[in-house]
């Protein structure tokens, strides 16, 4: 193929999804948009470090540069800022430096914020015509937001900026900066005129929010969560950040679903709620097809004075019967083009009835495991947000119908009661009942189920090219590879191989040396994700905005784009398949992950997640979709069990997955890090295969999150090293191990296929699954179309930090010595170069002694280069305060100096020494060196 990739246009693009995805909460007296020739006083560190991101894995993007607010402001001609008040600013914060937090994850949630005084506010109000105050928030993987002061509620010394600013200026507009939504109610105590929702936004943040502030682009986001006025407020929380475990006792009433039916008035912002600069009027008709579909047109029309765009969103109230419903369940959405004040668009929507069904997992409507539409009537709604959508028509069901017969999945084994709203006309009753528990004898299911395995035929001479050319069958080529060959295919070695792109997180199919060099199996190679590519060894990427930021554009055509673009990114390096889109559900406000993740709705979530995999498979790459599934919580990831019945199972948190595979045809999925109802996700039997392979029609490749622990049915202990479960389950690839060929992380399949555990059936299986994805890639595809022609237009310029040049070590004539290594900075983004004097050509080995005190799944890199060649990026986890030893090697083979390169794409890692020995060599490897 032959493309261009223009960062123009995809800055462009992802400037506009950024404004768009921005959420208008409050406007009083039209403070917003700054009036031309305004002069604006900025109140807020967060002026001058824009979080681009969240933590953790989906933030480790390398930006070539970051747009904050500041600078984006700055741009402006048509307003001036405060510079006095600046400069205080700029003062106060060279004296109190950003804290980026020691090691992985680590960032705090927020940063110190300076004390505004009464004078510094009287000043500032009499010099200008409005304030602008930035707030900003960080949380994510390994690190849950907490109900206290600095992550989901404000500090005291924001609140005292937040009153000095109210109380001196009529104007102020607050915009956050944030990866999820925050406590709100400060709103009512400081009453600030404007409040702008501004997420996370990648590089071109503070762009897209400057086109909002200005009014270039009219605010058209809407909330994809409800705010409610606390924490408590939302039903989850009671359970959430268990140790052990987590029980859903909401059940399905999640966010509005929970809200709308019960509680309406403990919401402050409801779903789907966004206010605009001008006014919008719509109305809506209904028609219910003979097809049993039902079709919704709506027009809208801008009846204000600025041109705008506008978003409907469709809900169904299904009838109560034997199963209790939320009273409103988003079903569709879209958003109108840009209208001049008086112009009218039509939308139109269509969805057929089998949508609006429910799923009993009880049997009370006599027919269990089944989704269901009950007898009665199904109101729908359209309208601008889920409380201003109205009626506007019913259908009327005679009978129950059910719309699709299923087997009992997923159902727990801990009793428990769940959540059961009970709606009868305006009486609302809130019961709970035990959730059906598993009736399954899953042990004989699976072994029922086990596919027949095909004998080992020997090596017939066939190379995946074979396959490719249909020169030979994949069954063919498979019956070829030994019990051994087929095992190293369950392993995904990272993070960092040096067998893909560098840097990048893992790897998956011909991993060992006879799969890829004797039987000429590609390898693909996967990178986080999910918003811009991580590549740890400092390569440079585009990181775009956060999840929760484009869900809430709700302007799939938009997101869609955006992810053509990363596609071609995605490509251009030489990656099959990003590590995302993240596709859980914001369960709680609190969930650390939740700016990776985009609503707490499950059809807004899927719609979305398609959106995104159709963008990218137009550039034939991929998204792997994470992490599959109900990965609620942060905290205790890799042990806690979330306890959930098989309805919210299947209604709410795999909802999203499942649209993902039958619409978009999702061939890369994650599994999670925790377990479901006692199963860790990845050596899930339902999860992996009844569900996802025989109900969805999945044929793709399901990998494990990284390290991730595994475990059979009834045993509470997981381990990373129980990849037999893995297979059976039809988790296909463990992520990751260091290398495969030498079973580096210590698995037990070779010992389970020994003893009947698992079966070279299984592994066939399993291997069938990784090279249809490996054929579908552009790794495999490359083995007959050739190499693509790529071109890159506009690239910035480089971010790469400031080098730190340290002495010149010297080893001794045997080709050893020490390095002094005071001065060695280990920081984030630090990059060392030093030059070493070697006696002689031939191969080095550095030993380096380090040590990380982050946590059991950190993950910290640093890179070792020698003469700008990448020699090793070293991943390390946690050690626990152990120190430990890695190795680099490299050759001399001209110059009697060798020019090193060490840098660290996170901070945590600390080094006590670094050696460097010669290794022996035979006369094979001297020829080499021409000794
Ligand atoms: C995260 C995944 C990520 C993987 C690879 C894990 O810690 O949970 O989302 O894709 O690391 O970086």
């Amino acid at each position: 193929m032959k493309y261009c990739l223009d960062w123009k246009e995809y800055a462009r693009v992802s400037r506009q999804a950024v404004a768009e995805g921005c959420v208008l909460l409050k406007n009083d007296n039209d403070t917003l948009p700054i009036g031309k020739g305004s002069k604006v006083s900025l109140f807020g560190r967060i002026m001058f470090d824009y979080y681009k991101s969240g933590t953790g894995s989906g933030g480790m993007v390398n930006a070539p540069y970051v747009v904050s607010i500041l600078d984006a402001l700055k741009e402006e001609k048509e307003i001036s800022l405060n510079e006095g008040l600046l400069k205080v600013y700029e003062d106060w914060t060279e004296a109190n430096p950003f804290n980026k937090g020691k090691g992985w994850a680590a960032e705090p949630w927020c940063q110190e914020e300076m004390e505004v005084s009464e004078q510094l506010a009287k000043e500032a109000a009499a010099a200008s015509d409005m304030a602008v105050v930035i707030i900003g928030r960080t949380a994510g993987e390994d690190q849950d937001n907490s109900a206290t002061e600095g992550s989901y509620l404000i500090t005291a010394k924001e609140r005292q900026m937040l009153e000095m600013v109210c109380r001196h200026f009529t104007k102020v507009a607050v915009v956050l900066n944030v990866g999820n939504i925050i406590d709100m109610k400060w709103v009512d105590e400081y009453k600030p005129s404007a409040v702008l929702y501004a997420w996370q936004g990648g590089i071109e943040g503070g762009h897209g929010v400057a086109d909002v502030l200005m009014g270039r682009v009219n605010p058209c986001g809407k909330l994809t969560d409800t705010i409610a006025y606390n924490i408590e407020d939302y039903p989850s929380t009671e359970n959430f950040a268990g140790e052990t475990e987590n029980i859903y006792a909401e059940d399905i009433y999640v966010g509005y679903r929970y809200f709308e039916t019960a509680a309406k008035e403990r919401v402050m912002y409801p779903f789907g709620f966004g206010l605009s600069y001008t006014d919008f009027d719509n109305s809506s008709s209904c028609e219910f097809g003979a097809d049993d579909t039902v079709k919704v047109r709506t027009t809208v029309k801008n009846i204000g004075k600025t041109a705008g765009k506008e978003i409907i969103q469709v809900y169904y109230n299904p009838a109560q019967g034997k199963l209790s419903k939320p009273v409103r369940n988003l079903i569709r959405y879209g958003k109108t083009g840009v209208l001049q004040p008086g112009e009218s668009e039509e939308l139109s929507f269509e969805f057929p009835i089998r949508d609006m069904a429910s799923f009993d997992d009880s049997g009370v409507t006599g027919h269990a495991n089944a989704y269901v539409l009950e007898a009665g009537e199904y109101k729908i709604y359209a309208g601008s947000s889920i409380r201003e959508a109205k009626e506007i028509g019913a259908l009327t069901l005679a009978d129950t119908i059910v719309t699709s017969q299923l087997t009992e999945v997923l159902a727990p084994v801990k009793p428990f009661d769940r959540m059961v709203i009970r709606v009868n006309g305006e009486e609302i009753t809130r019961i709970s009942e035990p959730a059906p528990q598993r009736k399954v004898d899953l042990k004989k299911r699976i072994a029922d189920n086990r596919p027949e395995g095909r004998a080992c035929s020997g090596d017939k001479g066939y190379k995946f090219a074979d396959v490719m050319n249909e020169r030979v069958s994949l069954e063919e080529y498979l019956d070829q590879l030994s019990d051994e060959d087929l095992i190293g295919m369950s392993r995904g070695e990272g993070m960092c191989s040096s067998k893909v792109t560098p840097g990048i997180a893992g790897s998956f199919g011909g991993v060992t040396t006879r799969l890829h060099e004797h039987f000429g199996m590609p390898i693909g190679g996967c990178s986080d994700g999910p918003s811009g590519i991580r590549m740890d060894c400092g390569s440079e990427a585009f990181a775009m905005p956060n999840g929760t930021s484009l869900a809430c554009s709700y302007n799939l055509k938009l997101v869609e784009e955006l992810y053509e673009f990363a596609g071609k990114e995605i490509r251009f390096n030489k990656i099959d398949t990003l590590l995302g889109p993240g596709i859980n559900i914001h369960r709680n406000p609190l969930n650390g992950r939740n700016f990776e993740y985009f609503s707490e709705d499950p059809y807004m979530t899927g719609s979305m997640a398609v959106a995104m995999l159709k963008g990218m498979h137009k550039y034939n790459v991929t998204g792997t979709i994470k992490h599959y599934a109900a990965n609620n919580q942060e905290y205790h990831r890799h042990f806690v069990d979330s306890v959930v019945s098989q309805r919210a199972m299947r209604e709410i948190y795999l909802k999203a997955y499942e649209m993902a595979v039958k619409e978009a045809g999702a061939y890369s999925i994650m599994t999670s890090y925790g377990k479901i109802n006692g199963i860790y996700t990845g050596s899930n039997y339902d999860l992996n295969t009844v569900v996802l392979r025989d109900e969805w029609g999945f044929d793709g490749l399901v990998m494990t999150d990284w390290w991730a622990r595994l475990n059979d049915d009834g045993e509470s202990e997981g381990s990373i090293k129980n990849t037999a479960m893995m297979i059976r389950a039809q988790n296909d690839v463990y992520e990751v191990t260091a290398d495969a060929e030498s079973n580096a992380n210590g698995d037990n399949a070779e010992e389970a296929l020994k003893d009947g555990r698992i079966t070279r059936g299984e592994l066939l299986r399993n291997a069938r699954n990784i090279c249809r994805v490996l054929m579908k890639s552009q790794v495999g595809k490359k083995l007959i179309e050739g190499e693509d022609e790529l071109s890159e237009l506009n690239r910035p310029e480089s971010n790469k930090p400031k080098i730190n040049v340290m002495p010149r070590v010297v080893l001794d004539e045997n080709g050893e010595g020490s390095f002094d290594l005071t001065g060695l900075k280990t920081e984030a983004k630090s990059d060392n170069q030093f030059s070493i004097g070697v006696p002689g050509k031939g191969e080095y080995m550095m030993h380096i002694k380090m040590k990380s005190d982050a946590g059991e799944l950190a993950q910290t890199t640093m890179n070792i280069f020698s003469n700008n060649m990448l020699i090793h990026a070293i991943t390390i986890n946690g050690t626990g305060g152990e120190w430990i030893t890695r190795d680099a090697q490299f050759e001399v083979f001209v110059s009697k100096d060798v020019f090193i390169d060490i840098a660290f794409a996170q901070s945590g890692i600390e080094i006590d020494s670094i050696t460097v020995t010669q290794n022996e060599m035979d006369e094979e490897k001297k020829k080499r060196f021409e000794l």
